[in-house]
């Protein structure tokens, strides 16, 4: 009797971890996002092929890698191999990172013909203007962060949701925003990679972040900073 209980209590634990890691996995399963407009309606700011390729290839392979990294990473915890759990950081930071910032993107761009480019009103309006002057003066500034940033990454508008201040910050390869402070939170991301712009732009990303302002969509950083700062 003691041992059917035993042999009993084993297969449910076996079952509840099975059951548990099973529904860990599936939480951590990530899919492409579809796009909120067509590949061709940024056009002619940013061209349908760039976007299709940038959608379908760039951030769907960040994707696939995150996925893969984290299914690694369960099987390493559930193996208790410590090395390994570590080994696996830079490619969840990197591939993680390329999801959460690309996801965001693609909200933070809209089609002239549904606002985009329409500078922001309301509170996100008046914020920009005691913070940065005039929205003129948050463009330029961005541009000029995002032109200099070296290599491949992000230039980014943000709120710190404690003091509720904006900042302009860039990051590097994919480190999405949250690693320049825990209290970011994006409202505007833009992607300064070459394979953002490249295709179209060549190697003139000054024009590139010139006109990607004709098709951003402030009405979603606007909704966003009135989520942080009611
Ligand atoms: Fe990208």
């Amino acid at each position: 009797m003691a041992l059917l209980s035993h042999v009993t209590r084993k297969t449910l634990t076996e079952s509840l971890r099975l059951g548990l890691k099973s529904h860990v996995r599936g939480l951590q399963t990530f899919t492409l996002p579809d796009l909120p407009y067509d590949y061709g309606a940024l056009e002619p700011a940013i061209s349908g092929e760039i976007m299709q390729l940038h959608h379908q290839k760039h951030h769907q392979t960040y994707i696939t890698n995150y996925n893969k990294a984290l299914e690694q990473l369960d099987q390493a915890i559930n193996k208790g191999d410590a090395s390994a759990v570590v080994k696996l950081q830079s490619a969840i930071k990197f591939n993680g990172g390329g999801h959460v910032n690309h996801s965001i993107f693609w909200k933070n761009l809209t089609p002239v013909s549904e606002g985009g480019g329409e500078p922001p009103h309301a509170s996100l309006g008046w914020a920009i203007d005691t913070n940065f002057g005039s929205i003129e003066a948050l463009i330029q500034k961005m541009n000029a962060e995002g032109a200099a940033l070296q290599g491949s990454g992000w230039v980014w508008l943000g709120v710190d949701k404690e003091s509720k201040k904006l900042v302009v910050e860039t990051t590097a390869n994919q480190d999405p925003l949250v690693t320049k402070g825990p209290n970011l939170v994006p409202l505007l991301g833009i992607d300064v990679w070459e394979h953002a712009y490249y295709l179209q732009y060549k190697n003139v990303r000054p024009d590139y972040l010139k006109n990607i302002w004709k098709v951003i969509n402030w009405k979603y950083a606007g909704q966003v900073y009135q989520k942080e700062c009611p």
